[in-house]
């Protein structure tokens, strides 16, 4: 290890990523490789039908990582040119790339405050016009957003909601699962997420025509598989529409499934863990925890948690033109390239009794397996000048 990377791993407190691995993995992974078929193919299709049924949709498409679920999600949605989408503002920047990357135009709405770092729906309305195509919801740390609301606007002003259920797999809203509460849910298994596998991503719908648009999309516009011709089902093939290759691959399906079998224990040991930490933090000073209510009928899968800055609890400003803190956080890190990069909780020399309180948090966890946390308290290097 050099001093530099010595220096930067003695600030972790909590590591930002644990992957368990194990001799079953190992073994599956192997498989694959004695199959000397790595293309996507027949593990593929397992992960997807594994993924449908943990959404309840009627069809799953497993894509090269989160951002290409995002962007085939918005392009078979019939997002472009001319076309607004409207996504919260506190989030990760793939998705206003996503929606930059189809020509539409991405629309920040606000989030509901420090105690929910959801969208909040009234600034959504209010942040809806004519090019108004889409509302890119996004279930921050895990937490469905109040997709009621969504729901009732979109239907009256005709748009079409996308999920962006990167922090949600096997999160729910009122038994519905996360993925399955619009018309097009997309899910990420990098290395960080709930359900890991490097890089790797998950678009799921009930909807016919969409999914017929995205098997096209995320294979080059090809009728036909590689892996049909291979098993001599297919000998040719027709190019029907101008695609991608954002394909996943059979190593990364046998650990996606391994690690999907593992997401209900390993959710609820997230929620163990953060029930810890909140129990732990709660005489902390100068910190708040969102999300302390769950909302009635929810599951969360706890990807996050987070503990904002105190001088983030400022109330939202009602003028659109000079928003909250919390827009500002979230214009930061969808526009300063910095943004969704792993932040290091730092010691801040100002309060040691924080760090010492995570510290011992941490060392009394019951898990081998940490919660990913964002320590937005401690790690987010924020320019104080963007918060005013
Ligand atoms: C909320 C959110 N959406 C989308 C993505 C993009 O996923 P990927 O990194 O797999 O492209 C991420 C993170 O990685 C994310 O946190």
């Amino acid at each position: 290890m050099t001093s530099s990377q010595a220096a930067s791993s003695a600030r972790w407190v909590v590591p930002l990523v644990d992957v368990l691995v194990d001799d079953e993995l190992r073994s599956l992974v192997d498989e694959v490789v004695d199959s000397g078929w790595w293309s996507m193919g027949p593990r593929v299709g397992e992960f997807e039908a594994a993924f449908a049924e943990l959404t309840h949709t009627t069809h799953a498409f497993a894509v090269a990582n989160g951002t290409a679920a995002l962007h085939l999600a918005l392009l078979a949605a019939g997002c472009g040119p001319g076309d607004e989408v409207i996504l919260p503002s506190l989030n990760f920047v793939a998705a206003a790339n996503a929606i930059g990357h189809t020509g539409a135009t991405p629309v920040f709405c606000d989030i509901v405050g420090t105690d929910d770092l959801n969208l909040d729906p009234a600034d959504l309305e209010a942040a809806v016009t004519p090019a108004t195509k889409a509302v890119l919801l996004l279930h921050y740390g895990g937490f469905p957003c109040d997709i009621a609301a969504v729901r009732a606007l979109a239907a009256e002003r005709g748009l079409i909601v996308i999920e962006d259920a990167a922090h949600a797999p096997g999160a729910s809203w009122h038994g519905e699962p996360c993925g399955s509460l619009g018309s097009v849910g997309c899910f990420s298994f990098f290395s960080n997420k709930n359900l890991p596998v490097g890089e790797g991503g998950m678009i799921v719908t009930d909807d016919d025509d969409l999914a017929e648009r995205l098997r096209l999309l995320r294979s080059h516009g090809m009728t036909t598989l590689t892996w049909e011709k291979h098993r001599g089902h297919a000998a040719s093939y027709d190019v029907v529409a101008q695609g991608f290759n954002y394909r996943l691959d059979e190593i990364r399906a046998a650990i996606g499934l391994r690690q999907l079998s593992r997401l209900p224990e390993e959710n609820a040991q997230r929620r163990a863990i953060a029930a810890t930490y909140r129990d732990r933090l709660a005489d902390v000073e100068d910190i708040s925890m969102p999300f302390g209510a769950v909302a009635d009928g929810t599951t969360t899968a706890q990807h996050l948690f987070v503990l904002p800055r105190a001088r983030l609890t400022s109330a939202p400003s009602p003028d659109r033109g000079n928003r909250s803190a919390h827009h500002h956080l979230a214009a930061l890190r969808a526009h300063d390239g910095r943004a969704g990069r792993p932040r290091c909780p730092r010691p801040q020399r100002d309060a040691p009794g924080r760090l010492d309180t995570l510290r011992e948090a941490r060392r009394d966890q019951f898990s081998k397996r940490p919660l990913a946390v964002l320590l937005d308290d401690l790690a987010v290097e924020l320019d104080s000048a963007a918060l005013t």
